[in-house]
C-alpha cells in the first residue's frame, strides 16, 4: 500500500477513523453553529407557503440536517430533503433520525440516494444552458474533499441552487491547524488530494461566481485532543494521524521525512493542557448565494 493511499479507500476504515476524530473533540462550537445558521438562514426567507428543498451531499448519518431542518421548521411547514451519501451504514442512522423527524412534522420528506455525488449527477446533472437548479438550499459538509475532481463538483453543487437559494459547503478552515496541516502537507507529498480547505473553495467559487460568494465569517473553533498522536505504540493514534492526515496508514507506510515533519507540525501547533495535547481543526462554512 502506498503511504498516498486516501483514508476513503476502505470506507469501513474512514469510518473508524472519523467516529474516532469526532470522539476527541472538546466540542466547542455547538452553540455558535446553531446561532451563525440561525442568522444565515434568516436573511434568507423564502416564500413561506412554498415547499422548501434542500439537497444535502455527505450527509453521514445525517446530525447536522436534523439541527438545519429544525432551523427550517421555524419557518416553513413543507420541507423536503434529497440525501446523497454514498455510505449505507450511515444512511440507517440517518433514515431512523429522518422517520422520528417525519412521525412528529408530516410536512417534511425524505428522498435518499445511496451514491456518490458524481453519480447522482450522472442522472440529475443541471444542463450548462441552464444553471438554474431546483434547490433552495445545496449543502455539503465535509465532504467536498472525497470528490474525484472537487471543483467540477463545486461547480455542480452551485448548479443545483435555485435563483434565490445559496450554496453552503463546510470545510476545515484554512487558516487554522487543521487546514494549515493540509496545506503544508499536500506540498511535502506534491498532491492535495482530500486536502481542501476554505481558502482552495472561496477562490474556486470566486473565480467561477464571483459575485454570488457572501462574507459571512461563518466558522468555529474547535479543538481536538490528538495527544495519542504522539504515542506511536496507540493503535487509536495512528487512526487519528490517518484521519488528520487523510491517508491510509501513514505511520507505517510514509518516508520517514515526511512523518517527521507531520508530527513536528501537530506538537508545534498543539495547545499543551494538563498534559494533553490540544489540536485546532475549525470549520467554515463557505456561503454562495444565487
Ligand atoms: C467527514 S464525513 C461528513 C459527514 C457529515 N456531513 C458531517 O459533516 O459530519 C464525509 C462524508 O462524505 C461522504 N462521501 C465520501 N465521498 C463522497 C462522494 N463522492 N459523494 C458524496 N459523499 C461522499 C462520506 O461517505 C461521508 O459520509
Amino acid at each position: 500500500m502506498s503511504y498516498k493511499t486516501s483514508i476513503y479507500e476502505d470506507v469501513n476504515y474512514y469510518f473508524k477513523c472519523f467516529n474516532i476524530f469526532l470522539a476527541k473533540a472538546k466540542c466547542e462550537g455547538a452553540d455558535m453553529w446553531n446561532r451563525q445558521w440561525a442568522g444565515l438562514l434568516a436573511q434568507f426567507q423564502f416564500n413561506a407557503d412554498e415547499e422548501i428543498r434542500m439537497l444535502t451531499i455527505g450527509a453521514g448519518a445525517g446530525y447536522r440536517e436534523c439541527l438545519i431542518i429544525q432551523h427550517l421548521l421555524k419557518r416553513h411547514s413543507s420541507i423536503h430533503i434529497t440525501v446523497v451519501e454514498p455510505a449505507q451504514k450511515p444512511i440507517d442512522e440517518f433514515k431512523i433520525k429522518a422517520a422520528k423527524i417525519t412521525k412528529e412534522f408530516p410536512g417534511v420528506s425524505f428522498e435518499w440516494h445511496i451514491q456518490t455525488f458524481e453519480n447522482y449527477q450522472k442522472d440529475h446533472r443541471v444542463s450548462d444552458d441552464v444553471r438554474d437548479g431546483s434547490f433552495h438550499l445545496v449543502f455539503a459538509g465535509h465532504s467536498l474533499y472525497y470528490m474525484d475532481d472537487w471543483q467540477y463538483a463545486l461547480d455542480g453543487m452551485y448548479s443545483h441552487v435555485q435563483s434565490g437559494g445559496i450554496l453552503v459547503v463546510t470545510v476545515i478552515r484554512g487558516q487554522a491547524g487543521a487546514g494549515r496541516l493540509a496545506k503544508m502537507y499536500r506540498k511535502l507529498e506534491g498532491c492535495s488530494l482530500n486536502l481542501q480547505t476554505s481558502d482552495d473553495v472561496k477562490h474556486q467559487l470566486k473565480k467561477t461566481n464571483s459575485e454570488q460568494m457572501i462574507d459571512q465569517n461563518m466558522y468555529r473553533e474547535d479543538a481536538y485532543d490528538i495527544s495519542d498522536v504522539f504515542d506511536e505504540s496507540s493503535v487509536v493514534g495512528n487512526l487519528l494521524l490517518d484521519f488528520l492526515i487523510q491517508r491510509r496508514d501513514f505511520r507505517m507506510s510514509a518516508p520517514h521525512g515526511h512523518l517527521e515533519k507531520v508530527l513536528q507540525f501537530l506538537r508545534e501547533n498543539s495547545v499543551q493542557e494538563n498534559g494533553k495535547y490540544w489540536f485546532y481543526s475549525d470549520e467554515e462554512d463557505v456561503v454562495a448565494k444565487k
